[in-house]
């Protein structure tokens, strides 16, 4: 008949059977399922949790078609092969180690907590954790110094999600006796451990990460899933403004929505423009300049005031002059 939920584990007594390689991930070995048994997946406890981070994917990040897809992906891979378990069916565990490439701000963080999540849902990593790494957090400045370092990051990590930013920054082919080769070598022993509880993804630029691959094909065939995060287009990044705008009990008026597609317009041309998280800091200034605004006004206030965004706030950037000291007021000073 129908399922337990098998996100969480059930005290089961050793059931009879053929048991399958008992995997020391499952805190017990759960009852296996008769040939004839029907498993509802859509009933599944753990089902609905995935259904449910699933649905705030699409809902809370817009566009990324292809990176929701490959999620979607991975989740019906697990909840498969979790099937697939409970009929008795043995196989090796999935590989899911990762590589989001993308440009900067254009949600791979993000969508690496609800990666997480869903890992975790499924019973796959034991905490729906993500601890993001840089190069610095793994490599040492002297000899003896890189092991124990990354080995600290991988502790802390253990049981949830390593992230790797910019990846690539392990790997610097000019230094022979760079001590990055010590942390990919590191990193793949414990990325081979098939009993292994973390899952590895590793973030950067599309085309450095390309590079940083084909240099570590032993590193590349432990990744077999590949997400890439697209820049997003004028119409996306001002529906992640609306977004974000109303996600902080704000509102754009008229005059101001229009004067923000154009702040848009000019800011996607500028250096170091990062996708969503330069919308993000364009709104972060609007509303210091509509505190300022408010503060100077000889009149009381109403709430309408205080949610509204006006053109003015937005107009008040300096991009508006043609210099570009609020483009790099925007470079990306800090994580999410
Ligand atoms: N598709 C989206 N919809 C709504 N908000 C988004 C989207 N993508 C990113 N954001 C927001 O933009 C900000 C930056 O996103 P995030 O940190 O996930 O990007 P990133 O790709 O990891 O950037 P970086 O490469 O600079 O680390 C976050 O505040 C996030 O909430
Ligand atoms: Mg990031």
């Amino acid at each position: 008949m129908s399922s337990k939920g098998f996100g969480m584990p059930t005290p089961a007594t050793g059931g009879a059977g053929q048991s399958p390689a008992p995997a020391e991930e499952e805190p017990a070995e759960p009852v296996i399922l008769a040939d004839d048994a029907e498993l509802d997946l859509s009933a599944d406890e753990a089902a609905a949790r995935v259904e449910e981070t699933l649905a705030a994917l699409d809902a809370e990040l817009v566009g990324l078609g292809g990176v929701k897809r490959r999620v979607r992906e991975v989740a019906s891979l697990l909840q498969v092969d979790r099937a697939r378990e409970q009929f008795g069916l043995s196989s090796s565990r999935p590989t899911l180690h990762m590589s989001f490439t993308g440009g900067p701000g254009t949600g791979k963080t993000s969508v690496a907590m609800r990666m997480a999540a869903i890992l975790h849902a499924l019973g796959y990593i034991r905490a729906p954790r993500v601890h993001v790494v840089t190069r610095d957090d793994l490599v040492g400045q002297f000899i003896g110094h890189t092991a124990p370092k990354t080995k600290e990051a991988l502790a802390r990590a253990a049981g949830g999600v390593l992230f790797i930013d910019e990846a690539y920054y392990l790997f610097r082919p000019e230094n022979e006796r760079d001590y990055g080769q010590e942390v990919i070598e590191i990193l793949l022993t414990e990325m081979e451990n098939e009993r292994g509880d973390l899952v590895v993804i590793f973030a950067g630029y599309q085309d450095r990460m390309a590079t940083f691959f084909s240099a570590n094909p032993g590193l590349s065939s432990r990744v077999p899933h590949h997400l890439e995060f697209e820049d997003y287009d004028h119409p996306e990044l001002m529906q992640i403004a609306d977004l974000m705008v109303a996600e902080e009990n704000f509102r754009f008026d008229e005059e101001a929505r229009a004067a923000f597609s154009e702040y848009l317009t000019i800011r996607m041309e500028r250096p170091n423009f990062s996708n969503a998280r330069s919308v993000r800091n364009a709104i972060e200034r609007c509303r210091l300049r509509q505190a300022r605004r408010l503060v100077g006004l000889d009149r009381p206030i109403r709430k309408e005031d205080l949610v509204t965004l006006t053109a003015e706030d937005i107009r008040g950037s300096s991009l508006f002059e043609d210099d570009q000291e609020d483009g790099a007021a925007d470079e990306s000073t800090g994580q999410v």
